[in-house]
């Protein structure tokens, strides 16, 4: 029954943001209804009686300068949050990137979402540096443009040397993807300290790192891309996900501060950032609770997805803040709401996410 209602509501909202709020369907009707050639309005009126009547002409009319309104400001907020997130730009970058010169560096690529952007990359003709600590995947032979490095990415030492490496053997990154991530369910009380620095390390702490190794060079030409891999977990704290949630509020810090010195310290306002927010994606963490996500009108995503969004955003050579599925949005609102609507949210997500960790024993 919640899966009936949700998928309506959605379906209602699609439509009103595709037809009603679609700025040039509404002011092209309301044109047609108030100005509109008198042979035109003659048709629609015999067409449609209650137009006839002037008090339902006057309430269409109105309604449709309503629509139009608020189709107007939700198109022209798009465009502000996509020039504010490109340091106010209105020319493309798109002439100062040529694919098949490009070298990216991806962590964490040897595997999952890595993995898949790595492969869409070389097809667009990118050299890729690959960093992680597991070898080469089978699916990854055999490509000329894929390069692997055996780096982990938690050792600020070796992250250095391996980007000295890469300069000497392929030249300097223009694009950097910090993908690289772990994630377990477990609550406080059960989180090693082996763990818990781990994932710190690996999900926050290589962030300055891999940035710190390949941004200076980026800074020289003002062009750079740099991808901060998120999540919507970024704007909330679920129970036994405490370290994880933790890591991905961090790295969006992280990611903002980022944009912000390279307008104001490093005057290098076209290297472009992007940070990207999935929400549930497909993976072994979740199967426990797979169908009660889904139930609840949650749809996964894929893997493909994400990789897919990512180098949809590379290849627009501009920055963004990116929700995967779109209106996960949402849950960048979350910390505005009134304290109750917040805590029953993050109950429900909560709740979902027990069945995948053991129970606490006392003593
Ligand atoms: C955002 O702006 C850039 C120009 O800086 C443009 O190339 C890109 O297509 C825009 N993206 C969207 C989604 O409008
Ligand atoms: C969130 O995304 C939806 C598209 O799914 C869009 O219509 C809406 O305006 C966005 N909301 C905000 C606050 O950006």
């Amino acid at each position: 029954m919640a899966l009936v209602v949700q998928r309506l509501s959605d379906l209602i909202s699609l439509s009103i943001s595709h037809i009603a709020l679609n700025p040039i369907l509404t002011a092209s009707l309301l044109w047609v209804l108030t100005k509109g050639p008198p042979h035109i309005r003659e048709r629609l009126f015999s067409r449609f009686a209650s137009l006839r009547d002037p008090r339902r002409h006057g309430q269409i009319v109105k309604a449709l300068k309503w629509f139009l309104a608020i189709g107007l400001t939700k198109n022209i907020n798009k465009q502000l949050s996509n020039m504010s997130l490109n340091a106010w730009r209105l020319k493309s970058e798109r002439n100062r990137w040529i694919w098949s010169q490009e070298i990216a560096v991806v962590t964490g690529g040897c595997g999952g979402i890595g993995e898949l952007v790595v492969k869409r990359l070389v097809t667009k003709g990118v050299k890729v540096a690959v960093l992680d600590i597991h070898g080469l995947s089978g699916g990854l032979q055999g490509y000329s443009n894929v390069h692997f490095f055996s780096c982990d990415v938690t050792d600020p030492a070796a992250v250095k040397s391996t980007a000295e490496r890469i300069r000497a053997t392929l030249g300097s990154p223009t694009i950097l993807i910090n993908n690289a991530g772990i994630v377990q369910a477990h609550s406080i009380l059960d989180t090693s300290d082996e763990w818990l620095r781990k994932i710190f390390d690996v999900n926050l702490l290589s962030n300055w790192y891999t940035v710190k190794a390949f941004l200076p060079d980026m800074i020289a030409k003002n062009k750079g891309h740099v991808v901060t891999v998120a999540s919507t977990a970024s704007f909330s704290g679920i129970g036994l996900m405490a370290d994880y949630c933790s890591t991905k509020a961090g790295v969006l810090a992280f990611h903002e501060a980022l944009n912000q010195e390279l307008k104001h310290r490093y005057n290098a306002p076209k290297i472009l950032t992007t940070s990207v927010h999935p929400n549930w994606i497909r993976t072994p963490l979740i199967e426990p609770f797979e169908k009660a996500l889904v139930a609840a009108g949650n749809p996964l995503l894929e893997p493909e997805d994400v990789a897919d969004a990512i180098v949809r955003q590379i290849e627009s050579c501009s920055g963004a803040q990116i929700f995967l599925p779109e209106n996960a949005n949402r849950s960048a609102l979350l910390r505005g709401l009134p304290s109750w609507a917040q805590e029953t949210l993050r109950s429900g997500v909560s709740k979902k996410i027990l069945p995948s960790a053991p129970e606490y024993k006392s003593g």
